[in-house]
């Protein structure tokens, strides 16, 4: 977990733009990034991350729009001028030097005397525990201690802003995951700012303070990773983050505490207003894991007071099951041909009130774990 710190604008990103050939692959992103954050940019392929990105590095000049870093503009600063460093996705190590001489690289091109470089790269080493490391050249070491030798070499310089382009993209699952945690911890440790770009939402959610999504080249939504879970701002963040189930509808009640969302799948109570009009129409969000499925009709007793009988529940059949050990994912088709997605999770080795396939059964969930979405 990451330590709640005094929110300090360090990096302002204002209505920055970046055309090419009169196609706008960054449109009107304006962002404040804190002292301190591990900040992503979470998109799909092509959205304009790593156009961004290059911007903040100075690879790439905004056709508008300001960067300012501490205080001070930087668009027209020189890429080597910028208190800033990128690693990227290749890590592009030089084959022929040592880990030692790869993280002192930069630290000797900037003409630093030779023993604040071999304090810093001892340090360095250090840090990314790879001291027993020095002597070996880039191919002799894993994909996982190349990543953590780059690293190393990007904040001996002492960015004030580190910029990660899909750091562990050339990772497979298992070594991604615990890269990811030793990255977080160094960052910390170091205390660097950092921007990072990533098509992969669990890494976004796991190392980032703050996650971006990004479409089409604009910033949808910009918010701590269990915000942008649990209160997508709409369809789209819902969607792209997780997995969700929408139900499409109109409000039919609209009170400061809750509204009620007509829809063909029936009535949902939402326990919350929402900026809206009587007759909008708007869609319900639910995810997979907030739904209870079960064979009998559920109790009134069990489900929150406010919600009239009915509301909130939906009956079908399950069409399909997919087992994945730690949980089981359920597909119910409903009434109205919509197929619900209802996730469980294992907590006992068996379970005697496992359901089957072509069974009908009963889905509900609580009027508090739900979004309506009105764009
Ligand atoms: N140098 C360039 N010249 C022309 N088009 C580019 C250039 N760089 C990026 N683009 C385009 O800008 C869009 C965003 O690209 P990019 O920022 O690389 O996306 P992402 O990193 O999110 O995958 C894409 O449509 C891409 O083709
Ligand atoms: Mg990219």
């Amino acid at each position: 977990m990451t330590i709640e710190r005094a929110a300090e604008p360090f990096l302002l990103i204002n209505k920055l733009v970046k055309e090419f050939d009169g196609v706008r692959a960054v449109n009107d992103v304006s962002v404040t990034i804190n002292k301190g954050e591990i900040f992503a940019l979470l998109g799909s392929s092509g959205c304009g991350k790593s156009t961004l990105l290059r911007m903040l590095a100075g690879f790439e000049t905004p056709t508008s729009g300001t960067i300012t870093l501490a205080g001070k503009d930087i668009v027209s600063v020189p890429p080597y001028q910028r208190p800033i460093n990128m690693m990227f996705q290749s890590y592009a190590l030089f084959p022929h030097l040592s880990v030692w001489d790869n993280i002192a690289f930069g630290l000797r091109r900037d003409g630093l005397p030779k023993d604040e470089i071999a304090s810093r790269v001892e340090k360095m080493l250090s840090l990314v525990q790879l001291t027993d490391y020095a002597k070996r050249k880039p191919h002799q070491l894993s994909g996982g201690q190349q990543q953590r030798v780059a690293l190393a070499r990007s904040l001996a310089k002492r960015p004030q802003l580190l910029l990660l382009d899909e750091p562990l993209g050339a990772l497979d699952k298992k070594l991604r995951e615990r890269t990811q945690m030793e990255l977080v911890s160094i960052i910390e440790e170091v205390g660097v700012t950092c921007v990072m770009v990533t098509h992969d939402q669990d890494e976004a959610m796991s190392m980032a303070t703050r996650i971006a999504v990004m479409s089409a080249g604009r910033i949808l939504q910009v918010g701590a990773p269990d915000e942008i879970y649990e209160t997508p701002n709409c369809r789209f963040v819902a969607d792209f983050i997780g997995s969700v189930n929408l139900f499409n509808g109109s409000v039919a009640v609209d009170e400061p505490d809750h509204v009620i969302i007509e829809t063909p799948e029936g009535k949902h109570y939402v326990t919350h207003g929402i900026t809206g009009t009587m007759g909008m129409p708007v869609s319900v969000a639910v995810r997979p894991e907030k739904i209870a499925l079960q064979a009998d009709e559920p109790a009134q007793e069990q489900r929150a007071k406010a919600e009239e009988h009915g509301y909130n529940c939906v009956q079908g059949t399950i069409t399909g099951i997919s087992y994945f050990g730690n949980e089981t994912s359920y597909h119910v088709t409903l009434d109205s041909g919509m197929v619900l997605k209802v996730s469980r999770t294992n907590v006992a080795r068996h379970d005697e009130s496992a359901l089957k396939r072509d069974q009908r059964v009963y889905a509900w969930w609580d009027g508090a774990d739900v979004v309506v979405l009105t764009s």
